[in-house]
């Protein structure tokens, strides 16, 4: 559940800004954000919305996440992997353990449901039944 208690808003900006200058110079996915990306305050304001709503039960959050990353080409399990590697490590760096663990688990919880609607809109290849499978 969402508690108001769990952190100050300073604390989830320093999270959205710590976590997104790591991700900003990562190599893997640092160039997927740095050619979608134009307008970074703007974006690490959504994500401030974003995790607080989570959070803190703010309900500032307008956004569709499932869609925006269904539309992103060629994301992999290892690239989902990777974001919560690089998020765990931001939140190593914040003092509020209370906060550092609801954060990861949420992390986790959402990177899983994204990652499954992600292959429901991007179906394997060699899953994906063919006309003739059908008809036979
Ligand atoms: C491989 C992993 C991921 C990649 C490459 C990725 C990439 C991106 C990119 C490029 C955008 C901006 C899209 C745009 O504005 O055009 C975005 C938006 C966003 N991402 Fe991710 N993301 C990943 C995982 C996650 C995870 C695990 C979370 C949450 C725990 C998350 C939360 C969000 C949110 C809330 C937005 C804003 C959605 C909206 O505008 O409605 N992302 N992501």
């Amino acid at each position: 559940m969402p508690d108001p208690q769990l952190c100050s808003e300073e604390e989830i900006t320093e999270l959205v800004q710590r976590f997104y200058a790591r991700v900003r110079r990562d190599a893997t996915l640092g160039p997927i954000f740095n050619a979608r990306i134009h307008d970074w305050p703007a974006h690490e304001a959504k994500l401030v919305d974003f995790w607080s709503s989570a959070l803190r039960g703010t309900r500032r959050f307008r956004g569709t996440p499932m869609p925006v990353h269904a539309a992103l080409p060629n994301l992999s399990a290892e690239m989902f992997g990777h974001w919560l590697q690089l998020f765990e490590q931001t939140l190593a760096t914040l003092p509020n353990a209370a906060l550092r663990e609801r954060a990861r688990d949420l992390a986790h919880r959402i990177a899983e449901s994204l990652w499954y609607g992600y292959q429901l809109a991007h179906p394997a290849p060699e899953t994906q039944t063919g006309l003739q499978e059908l008809a036979s």
